[in-house]
């Protein structure tokens, strides 16, 4: 990985909210206020707080942060090696390690400063219920949102991820809705055979928003022990490597979700304000950056500075503006053709 950053002495704690007022890139997301369409993704962030001790880095410059998935009981993760560069991406099977929701609810929450961004909660677990429990405690605490991974492997079913098959993502959204009224976010997967059947019946089951995509699932052996490099044998492809493939899929789920006015949050390999600006005018209203602060822990500032001259250059004066404007003709192919 490029550059090395400085560490600060100690994290900054100022108690000036994080949307002071309207600007270019300030949104609503399920009625939150976000200071910039920017969300640091789960697992790239540790809980919120792992950033802030890198000179210059504000958890200010994101309109959220999604904490690392959190299961019922604490979970040490899988044998290494959990993570491995590839060519413009990275492969990681960390096995969501984190220490279970109660630490989470009494020991990290407390610990954030919940006026510098809006803080997202991500529940994963094995079985629905474990979905539910995690679900329900975050209901009773401060976080603003929560987000429900659905690409956990599902015991019950011989391991089958729930986010593969619209009938279980559909199971999962539905009873993490009941127990929660706080806005509830759905994680999509991209190993799938169609991410719109998927969408239609998480919208279906309540949820208010759509987080597209996760990690697409991959593997790297090595030549010289003739074994797999990651300990779990496969793990999840990110980076700018699933770019073009995560844009598509922002561009399908948003014929579904456009439509019902549910707001997606784009990401996979977003790396410059581009990028960004590519996720948004495919239909996202928020946009990830998970794999890039690896590399580049101040690219947040980077990607803020540049959406901000884009509007300014179009004269457009908020992001919003641009949502789901990607021109078509009439009759342009559409289809899964290639070659
Ligand atoms: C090391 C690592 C850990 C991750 N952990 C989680 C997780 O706990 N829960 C989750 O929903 N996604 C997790 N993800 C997926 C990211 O949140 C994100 O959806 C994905 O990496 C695509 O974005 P990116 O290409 O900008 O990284 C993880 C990704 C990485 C690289």
């Amino acid at each position: 990985m490029r550059g090395m950053a400085t560490l600060k002495p100690a994290p900054a704690t100022s108690r000036v909210p994080a949307v002071a007022g309207p600007g270019p890139l300030a949104l609503k997301f399920c009625g939150l206020d976000f200071a910039s369409p920017l969300v640091l993704l789960s697992g790239c962030v540790g809980f919120g707080e792992e950033y802030t001790r890198i000179e210059g880095f504000s958890n200010r410059d994101a309109g959220a942060i999604v904490l690392k998935g959190t299961t019922g009981k604490a979970r040490l993760g899988n044998a290494p090696h959990r993570v491995f560069e590839t060519p413009a991406g990275m492969l990681n099977a960390i096995g969501l390690q984190n220490p279970g929701v109660e630490h989470v609810v009494q020991h990290i929450l407390p610990q954030l400063d919940f006026t510098e961004t809006r803080f997202i909660a991500n529940v994963s677990g094995s079985t629905i219920e474990e979905y539910v429990e995690v679900t329900r405690r975050f209901d009773q605490s401060p976080i603003d949102a929560i987000e429900i991974n659905i690409s956990c492997p599902n015991v019950k079913e011989g391991g089958v991820a729930f986010g593969n098959y619209p009938d279980m993502s559909a199971q999962v959204v539905a009873a993490c809705r009941r127990v929660t009224a706080k806005p509830l976010i759905t994680k999509l997967s991209p190993n799938q055979t169609d991410i719109r059947e998927n969408a239609r019946r998480c919208i279906e089951a309540g949820t208010d928003a759509l987080a597209v995509i996760n990690t697409i699932m991959g593997m790297a052996v090595d030549v010289r022990t003739r074994r797999p490099v990651i300990g779990n044998v496969q793990g999840g492809l990110s980076g700018p490597a699933i770019k073009p493939i995560a844009l598509l899929k922002v561009h399908q789920v948003y014929e579904v979700a456009g439509p019902h006015g549910i707001p997606i949050i784009g990401q996979g390999g977003i790396t410059t304000a581009t990028d960004a600006l590519e996720f948004i005018i495919a239909g996202a209203t928020a946009v990830g950056v998970g794999t890039a602060l690896f590399y580049e822990p101040m690219v947040c500032k980077a990607i803020n500075d540049g959406l901000t001259e884009y509007l300014h250059n179009a004269s457009l004066t908020n992001v919003t503006e641009l949502i789901g404007t990607l021109r078509t003709a009439p009759g342009m192919q559409d289809c899964p053709v290639s070659g």
